[in-house]
């Protein structure tokens, strides 16, 4: 069984930001087989590698979204996608270090991030969303 389930919960757009979660997801549930495996420290590096490079590109396409959105919280919201963006790139370098926890540094970093970010922050855009709708 998967370690992070994709509910619900998570439904944003149903469309391209959820495909971007869903990648997230799947890196998520592959870096805790990699550890329950004992394998962390041997595939953290390489997932590292994607998950920076794809989360930029969804930072990008989500604020994009919400500016198009009109989204009143986007200011607020930015601030937290950088601070996640220095957190993915301190676990980089400290991984280039040699550090040796930084798998499991990371899979709680991203549980954080997808229950927390994801499932209250980004799910604002669908309540302004809903809203809008029913203003129409
Ligand atoms: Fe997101
Ligand atoms: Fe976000």
């Amino acid at each position: 069984m998967a370690y992070f389930e994709w509910g619900n919960d998570l439904v944003i757009d149903q469309g391209p930001i959820d495909e971007d979660h869903k990648y997230l997801v799947a890196l998520v549930n592959e870096l805790h087989t990699a550890t329950s495996q004992g394998l962390g420290s041997q595939v953290v590096g390489e997932i590292l590698k994607r998950l920076v490079s794809h989360t930029r590109e969804h930072i990008q396409r989500e604020e994009h979204i919400m500016a198009l959105a009109k989204f009143p919280q986007l200011s607020g919201h930015q601030v937290g996608h950088i601070d996640f963006m220095n957190q993915l790139t301190q676990l980089q370098q400290k991984y280039q270090e040699g550090n040796l926890t930084v798998a499991s540094q990371l899979s709680a970093l991203l549980r954080d991030w997808l229950s927390i970010h994801i499932r209250r922050s980004d799910r604002e855009l669908l309540v302004h969303m809903k809203q809008k709708n029913k203003r129409r």
